[in-house]
């Protein structure tokens, strides 16, 4: 390794930190209530738990190792490691594929992140109080019809984004994590707080922890298998680009497990917020995707202090969204600037534009362009969303593992994770087999 790292954390901890951003996001608060609601509670939670211990866990080590390795930007990373093994520099491809996932996930991220921002202010200015059930989702249904509220929350997230990457890796990235993510956990630990309260807080633990094993099927192991990835920023070079600032005196085994269990407890966290509100005010915990946009804020309108309730959860979501985001601008800003020449405030905002503008057909998709269909099938917004997250997803994920596993030479994944020997051959174990093979079977049932 010939060149010098492009940067590095001011200490192990703010890695932990801005890792743990990237990772509780959406994913976390949005997306895992409630695909946990549709595949009937503990059991998906069980399988979940087991998928980040077994594959998920052993993956964020690899891709943060990689990057270590690698100290450069995602592509150039790559090709260090992949020739320092005797491979071809061909594998930066797989550097690149990473960034153009983080470029195409937040280009949609980034107008859901924009709602959430939205209903802060809805929430904080008790405009739920009094509606009824339908009111709520007329509310949120006229919101999503309107192509310039949706550009302009979408602007101002991914703008929001831009300044504080702009400001560079200590100043703009270290700084904000360290508000974005103890703020969250805290405002969470409020929230739970609230929720044991209630009366439904019994239900809502039950319906979270209780497995019932007839809910074992194929498609809800899959689905936990492919959130396992996305809630821990697999595969979209942020866990490369992260790792490469990281110390070379820092374990990465303690550091992926500390992050694995701080995402795993934001996602309980959240559940153990929502489903006991639910419960109490008589509604479903499997309504969908709309459960965060169109269940809770009738509970907030009814429950005491609803607005502030309601205010802070939104704004959980945004700050949860927030530290995602900047991980997904963060390597493709890094390879830019390297690549290129360019100086990290102009790289940001290019960047971030390019995402915005792709982003616009994200939001066009929710009213103007909605049945406008694409290969006669998907709308431009279900067409990223079904290339991020059925393709580029898993497909990163496995070769990520392969070329951790099987191209990189022992010896040198060795002496990067420094671990027990007996730890070491089960990361390898998972690495070589257990994900990839996980991933295959994901891939062939879902193509089948
Ligand atoms: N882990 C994030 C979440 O759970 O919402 C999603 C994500 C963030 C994926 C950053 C990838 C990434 F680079």
């Amino acid at each position: 390794m010939t060149q010098s790292r492009i940067g590095q954390w001011s200490s192990r901890w703010l890695f932990i930190l801005a890792a743990t951003g990237s990772a509780v996001g959406l994913g976390n608060i949005w997306k895992f209530p409630y695909i946990t609601g549709e595949n009937g509670g503990g059991m998906f939670v069980l399988m979940y738990l087991g998928l980040i211990l077994v594959i998920g866990i052993p993956v964020l080590m690899a891709e943060i190792m990689l990057g270590r390795r690698g100290g450069q930007s995602p592509v150039k990373s790559l090709e260090v490691v992949a020739q320092e093994s005797g491979q071809p520099k061909t594998w930066g491809w797989l550097g690149f594929a990473g960034i153009l996932t983080a470029f195409f996930l937040l280009s949609i991220y980034s107008v859901i992140a924009g709602w959430s921002a939205s209903y802060v202010f809805r929430a904080f200015s008790g405009a739920f109080a009094g509606l009824d059930a339908q009111q709520i989702v007329m509310m949120y249904d006229s919101f999503i019809a309107n192509p310039k509220q949706l550009m302009l929350w979408h602007t101002v997230f991914m703008g929001v984004t831009a300044l504080i990457v702009s400001r560079g890796l200590q100043n703009g990235v270290e700084t904000a994590i360290q508000i974005l993510v103890p703020g969250l956990f805290i405002i969470l630990l409020i929230l739970v707080g609230y929720s044991i309260t209630t009366p439904g807080f019994k239900e809502g633990v039950v319906f979270l922890f209780k497995p019932d094993f007839s809910m074992i099927t194929a498609s809800s192991f899959l689905l936990a298998l492919g959130q396992a990835f996305f809630t821990l920023s697999i595969a979209t070079a942020s866990m490369l680009i992260y790792g490469a600032y990281l110390a070379k005196n820092a374990s990465i085994f303690k550091a992926g497990c500390s992050i694995a269990v701080l995402d795993t407890l934001s996602a309980l966290l959240a559940g153990l917020a929502i489903f006991p509100i639910v419960y109490t005010y008589g509604l479903l915990p499997d309504e969908g995707v709309g459960l965060v946009f169109k269940t809770l804020p009738l509970a907030f309108g009814e429950m005491p202090y609803g607005r502030m309730f309601g205010g802070l959860f939104f704004l959980l979501l945004v700050f949860a969204a927030l530290g995602s985001s900047i991980s997904m601008v963060e390597p493709i800003v890094a390879w830019v600037t390297q690549r290129w020449n360019i100086v990290r405030v102009k790289a940001s905002w290019l960047v971030a534009g390019l995402i915005w503008l792709v982003g616009v057909g994200s939001v066009l998709s929710f009213n103007v362009w909605q049945d406008y269909r694409l290969f006669g099938r998907w709308n431009y917004y279900e067409l990223l969303d079904d290339l991020v997250f059925m393709l580029l997803l898993p497909l990163g994920g496995l070769l990520i593992a392969i070329f951790a596993g099987w191209f990189m030479k022992r010896q040198f994944s060795f002496a990067e994770l420094e671990m027990p020997p007996a730890l070491y051959s089960l990361w390898r174990f998972s690495i070589r087999f257990l994900a990839p093979i996980a991933v295959i079977v994901l891939v062939i049932v879902t193509f089948m």
